[in-house]
């Protein structure tokens, strides 16, 4: 059960609000499976950091949060909008998804993004949103989604190097923390352990 779990503090003794989870995930099914069952986990006033490099497979997680979730009309990759409400099915909390990658600054610019007031009905999830979202909640689940290069990424100096067929179906590495007291005792490693088949 406690597979995968890193305790985080260098300081010895010192218990911060941090729950600590690290495993690979293998294939978008997988991810998409991660995003529903970090779903069964999810209420209203939760808010999720998505960080992970272009293509690192942040909307395909939020896909299966969506679905999780049970809300209406499926997650999308937003191209204009930076933000979507996906109002539950049921009577579960809806799923408010934006995308920053776009915003240089902080909470100011999507000001009238209302995510504050969306907060307490919603789980709200935000690619690109470490840096930028913090002060909206005490709480937070930060989803890193690391995808391994081959190289260091300079650039592609000879031209024509397609970087989505590079390591586009590599494994995830797939980190999870929880800060704040919403996510204190929570068990993220059970959702990190490999399927069973
Ligand atoms: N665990 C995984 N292993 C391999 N491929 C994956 C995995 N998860 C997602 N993918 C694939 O990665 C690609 C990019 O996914 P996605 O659009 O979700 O990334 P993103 O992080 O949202 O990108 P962007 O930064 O452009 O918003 C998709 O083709 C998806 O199928
Ligand atoms: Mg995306």
């Amino acid at each position: 059960m406690s597979a995968g779990t890193t305790p985080t503090g260098e300081h010895p003794g010192r218990t911060d609000d941090r729950a600590h989870a690290t495993g690979t995930v293998p294939g978008a099914d997988r991810t998409m499976r991660l995003g529903r069952e970090l779903a069964a986990l999810l209420r209203a006033g939760d808010l999720v950091l998505l960080s992970g490099e272009l293509g690192a497979g942040k909307t395909t997680l939020t896909r299966g949060i969506g679905e999780g979730l049970g809300v209406r009309s499926a997650v999308a990759s937003p191209t204009f909008v930076i933000s979507r409400v996906h109002p539950s099915l049921g009577d579960g909390p809806a799923l408010v998804h934006v995308d920053a990658y776009r915003l240089a600054g902080g909470l100011e610019e999507m000001e009238d993004l209302d995510l504050d007031l969306a907060l307490p009905e919603s789980v709200v999830v935000v690619e690109w949103g470490e840096g930028k979202v913090e002060e909206l909640s005490e709480s937070r689940l930060l989803v890193r989604l690391e995808r391994p290069t081959g190289g260091e990424g300079g650039g592609p100096a000879d031209g024509g190097t397609d970087w989505s067929a590079l390591d586009g179906d590599a494994p995830r590495v797939v980190t999870l923390t929880g800060v704040g007291p919403r996510w204190a005792g929570v068990d993220l490693a059970a959702l990190l352990e490999p399927a069973d088949g």
